[in-house]
């Protein structure tokens, strides 16, 4: 059994050491607000933080996860939601980012971990932070502009 903190509570999981974090997450936790896409750590769908930094969870096996508190996106914006992601999601929802949403909760969980580092990012600081994120619907504008609404709602 591998112990996980996930969300801020602990979980015991039967599974090879080896098994991908997002496996975990959705098949075993059923916390299915984490997406797969690619699987291999270029479009960023799977997106959770891992102490506070935006990591792959297809490309995390569980045996790398330790004691590091993951947060999914049902962390970021649920019960016990820290002001980031609640910034993040009031932004999304003033400028209507999300077009199919499949990408989504991979944005916002990149989204808030740069606001956590960097609470006044400019436009280059969001491209490089979110340059790993993929959006097939493109709201690549959208989305570069919530990042700055969110910094001003966390700022006022
Ligand atoms: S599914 Fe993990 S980066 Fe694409
Ligand atoms: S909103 Fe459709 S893939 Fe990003």
């Amino acid at each position: 059994m591998i112990k996980l903190t996930i969300n801020g509570v602990e979980r015991s999981v039967d599974a090879d050491p080896d098994t991908p974090l997002l496996w975990v997450l959705r098949d075993e936790i059923g916390l299915t607000g984490t997406k797969f896409g690619c699987g291999v750590a270029l479009c960023g769908a799977c997106t959770v933080h891992m102490d506070g930094a935006a990591v792959r969870s297809c490309q995390t096996p569980i045996s790398a996860v330790g004691d590091s508190a993951i947060v999914t996106i049902e962390g970021l914006v649920g019960q016990g939601a820290g002001k980031e992601g609640l910034a993040v999601q009031a932004a999304w929802r003033a400028l209507d980012v999300v077009q199919c949403g499949y990408c989504q909760s991979g944005q916002m969980m990149s989204a808030a971990a740069l606001l956590t580092e960097n609470k006044t990012p400019t436009d280059e600081d969001i491209d490089a932070a979110m340059g790993g994120n993929v959006c097939r619907c493109a709201t690549y504008q959208r989305i570069r502009a919530a990042i700055h609404d969110a910094a001003r709602r966390l700022e006022a």
